[in-house]
């Protein structure tokens, strides 16, 4: 599962470009750089204060080989987003997995597995078992005291001869 954030040529050695996170209905952006011939992708959030890393829209600060926040001057290593400098130093960015395929940077999102899709099955119907127990949990409580075919009257009288309601 895909979805294109730019095409690869789009993202130079050394630099680093600003794309929107298509996951995030506020416009929340992502850093995507080349380092050592391989792209990265990282949340644009800087560990130190939460500002995004960039100087202006789509342009990001690099200094030595790192890639800089422009906030405080916190320092990143490219291919890993881990912190070598400043006041979040040994902190990281939040890397993002991508996959470059037909010529274009995506976002990945692995599948989930058949184990977990039965995982996740189970739990929601755990989830609806205990929601329908609390709701008879509730019933029980609140009809404790009428007499049955109060309770069940409308249902019953129509429905069953058993149960009459009394005159
Ligand atoms: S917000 Fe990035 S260094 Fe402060």
């Amino acid at each position: 599962m895909t979805t294109r954030l730019c095409a690869q040529d789009e993202v130079h050695e050394g630099q680093a470009i600003e794309c929107p996170d298509p996951r995030d209905p506020e416009g929340a952006s992502l850093i995507v750089l080349r380092s050592g011939g391989r792209v990265h992708a990282f949340l644009n959030i800087c560990p130190h204060a939460g500002r995004p890393l960039n100087w202006a829209p789509g342009r990001f600060l690099y200094s030595l080989g790192q890639l800089v926040c422009a906030a405080h001057g916190a320092s990143f290593r490219p291919e890993d987003g881990y912190c070598i400098g400043g006041p979040c130093r040994g902190e990281s960015l939040k890397a993002v997995a991508i996959r470059e395929v037909d010529g274009a940077v995506c976002l990945w999102r692995a599948r989930p597995s058949p184990n977990t899709r039965r995982a996740r099955a189970r739990q929601s119907l755990r989830a609806q078992a205990r929601t329908v127990q609390i709701f008879l949990r509730l019933i029980h409580a609140t009809f404790a005291d009428l007499p049955l075919h109060r309770v069940y009257s409308p249902l019953t009288t129509h429905y069953s001869p058993l149960f009459k309601t009394p005159n």
